[in-house]
């Protein structure tokens, strides 16, 4: 099916365009989605040579994943139109103004890729040249990345100011994990399979891991991850947002206003944080250097003594009927051991064993292992007996992954978001309420961090799983994390 789209890149000569908006873009006119009627308007301060430029895309075609066939470069690169402005002056937004003008195309998206400091002002000199107003017949939204505010008042400011250039259903907020489909698969397996659900509460569920460890440190990013760290960058978003889909309550249809109420119910009941609560359930830490590289203070760009979090682990609370009890711990990182984001789902021990001769041959809490990336897919760890006498037990998987599947193909979760913008479907975008709410879960912490000297700052290893330290969240349990990896053995866990 095609469209008739005007498709706008604010920042087109920024590392998100490249590595992200154009794979998908392409890969969206691939299959057809985007078509011929199709105007993508690229606006930055560079000049290109038209030769340049075509370079330019066919090299981001070519760098993006995912590999799709590459006969379609030439004309899809033929829909693209760059222009030259300064987003900053209202003047230039007349050029902008003759070019959308032209096309009048029935949809008209504006992708914000783009230092968040320009959001307001992009949005304003959008709405005084005449380019926010929805005509008749027309679709206009502003596609606006993360981060979304620094803190909770910074959020509501900038929703404030938003929303007096577009309305609340015109904007659309990103959050690029919601676009991956094992996170959605996640609401298929919760609300398709009849088995799960009964079980997913209290009563049989003890404790729940989510986590995203990435062996990749800082990179290139230090100018916004210095101010950032670990908690802003990925807990405030991606991480609550999962938290969101295991824990919200059935909801009535998988319509955008029902799914996303029932997240908002989750980040209502989620337990603030007082000042006790951080030095207790969060644990901070900074990597430091092995022969595998330099340590965070040591790379380029940080500042000297700078006490930004590379990796953040909580233990958080959801007052509610269904979770009370229940510790979800959530924990991400930067340059560990290796890449890999899960959620586990901890299911309760037996209430009461009758198979226990043996102690390392008898049954084990079962676990739901439902791997995000990279080898998407999901495992249930269950008893099996040992084949032979007595009744001993070893724990096996049942195991899926998506790659053993030759028809299914994971696409970037890009290639998700924009095709539903396109499509007007708001369901995987964030709401102005959900933005604010977890912006003000995050805060105490934030501001416990700022003021209480006393809160450490610890320290791990680059390459490792993380300070030890965090272990001392799960005080008062037996239970460990599990170590990530897809294939594993028959152990499976190990602590920290
Ligand atoms: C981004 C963060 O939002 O998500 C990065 O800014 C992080 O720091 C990235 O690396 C992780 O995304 P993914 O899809 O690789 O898990």
């Amino acid at each position: 099916m095609g469209t008739d789209l005007d498709f706008v890149i604010f920042g087109f000569g920024g590392d998100l365009s490249r590595r992200k908006l154009i794979p998908a873009l392409y890969e969206l006119y691939v299959s057809g989605i985007v078509n011929e009627n199709a105007q993508i308007t690229a606006l930055g301060r560079k000049d290109y040579s038209s030769d340049d430029f075509a370079e330019l895309i066919e090299e981001a075609i070519r760098e993006g994943k995912g590999n799709p066939p590459l006969e379609f470069i030439k004309p899809f690169s033929a829909l693209f139109t760059y222009h030259k402005m300064d987003i900053s002056s209202k003047d230039d937004y007349q050029g902008l103004r003759e070019l959308l003008d032209r096309s009048k195309a029935s949809k008209v998206i504006y992708y914000y890729a783009i230092s968040p400091s320009l959001y307001t002002e992009v949005s304003e000199n959008l709405f005084s040249a005449g380019l926010s107003e929805e005509k008749e017949g027309q679709k206009v939204i502003a596609i606006i990345e993360k981060p979304f505010g620094h803190d909770w008042a910074s959020s509501i400011a900038l929703n404030n100011d938003l929303h007096k250039f577009f309305k609340e259903s015109q904007l659309y907020r990103i959050d690029h994990y919601l676009g991956k489909e094992t996170v959605q698969n996640i609401l298929v397996t919760r609300f398709s399979n009849s088995i799960f659900e009964p079980l997913w509460n209290r009563n049989y569920i003890d404790y729940v891991e989510i986590s995203a460890y990435e062996s990749l440190s800082v990179g290139n990013r230090i100018g916004y991850y210095d101010n950032a760290g670990a908690l802003r960058d990925m807990v405030q978003n991606h991480l609550l947002q999962v938290l969101a889909i295991i824990a919200m309550e059935p909801p009535v249809s998988a319509s955008a206003d029902c799914l996303r109420n029932e997240m908002v119910k989750v980040f209502q009941s989620l337990r603030p944080f007082s000042d006790g609560d951080v030095k207790r359930d969060v644990v901070r830490a900074q990597y430091a250097s092995t022969s595998l590289g330099p340590g965070y203070l040591e790379e380029k760009g940080v500042r000297p003594l700078s006490k930004t979090e590379t990796y953040v682990a909580i233990k958080c609370y959801i007052d509610s009927w269904r979770w009370s009890g229940v510790p979800f711990y959530i924990k991400t990182g930067k340059a560990l051991k290796s890449s890999s984001s899960e959620v586990v789902i901890h299911f309760k021990d037996n209430p009461h064993k009758i198979f226990s001769e043996n102690e390392n041959l008898s049954s084990e809490p079962n676990q739901l292992i439902i791997r995000i990336q990279p080898d998407e897919g999901m495992v249930l760890r269950i008893g099996m007996k040992i084949p032979g006498p007595g009744f001993n037990i070893r724990q096996t998987e049942l195991d899926f992954h998506y790659s053993d599947s030759k028809d299914l193909r994971i696409s970037d979760s890009y290639v998700r978001l924009i095709s539903d913008a396109i499509h007007g479907d708001p369901t995987l975008y964030q709401r102005s309420d959900a933005i604010e709410l977890t912006w003000k879960y995050v805060d105490p912490i934030l501001k416990a961090w700022k003021e209480d000297d006393s809160i450490p700052l610890y320290s791990y290893k680059r390459g490792s799983w993380g300070p030890e330290n965090a272990e001392l969240l799960l005080s008062g349990k037996e239970n460990s994390w599990r170590i990530p990896c897809s294939r594993m053995d028959s152990q499976g866990f190990c602590s920290l």
